[in-house]
């Protein structure tokens, strides 16, 4: 099973937002692996859970967010955070290829094989994600402190 660990390295605000989306992720993991959800409580989890990481990614890319922070600290980051905001839009689609799935789900071997496949696809390009921002924290601040020695 793949080891949830989202904020390892981070100091910042939205830990605690990683974590409620690492217990949600958690949760959904066990749900995949014991195949007895329904298509109607899977459509709830999942939206739960795309709801939880659409405003997530809504606090890094607002105005004065995540984002804007690292960049005010260390314009020279823009290109890695321009990265960051494009893979949100490729978490939208693979969340909404989720629901998709979530809506026809049968409970057929075939429906959880296809779901699960998409979840661990999901997750690890996430976790990698999330580890890529929180490095991206070190490396403003890290930087700084070797400038002004
Ligand atoms: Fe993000
Ligand atoms: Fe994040």
């Amino acid at each position: 099973m793949t080891k949830i660990d989202l904020n390892r390295g981070t100091d910042h605000e939205i830990a605690d937002e990683h974590d409620e989306l690492r217990r949600l992720l958690q949760q959904f993991q066990r749900l995949l692996a014991a195949r007895n959800a329904d298509r109607h409580e899977l459509t709830i989890r999942m939206t739960g859970l795309a709801n939880l990481i659409e405003s997530h990614f809504g606090h890094e890319e607002e105005e004065g967010g995540y984002f804007s922070e690292v960049l005010a600290e260390a314009p020279r980051l823009q290109q890695k955070i321009d990265i960051l905001r494009q893979q949100h839009a490729e978490f939208r689609t693979t969340l909404d290829q989720f629901r998709a799935l979530s809506r026809v789900h049968r409970g057929s071997p075939r429906c959880w094989q296809a779901l699960e496949q998409l979840f661990y696809y999901f997750l690890g390009e996430f976790l990698e994600h999330e580890r890529m921002e929180n490095g991206l924290v070190q490396e403003a601040y890290e930087r700084d402190l070797g400038d002004s020695e």
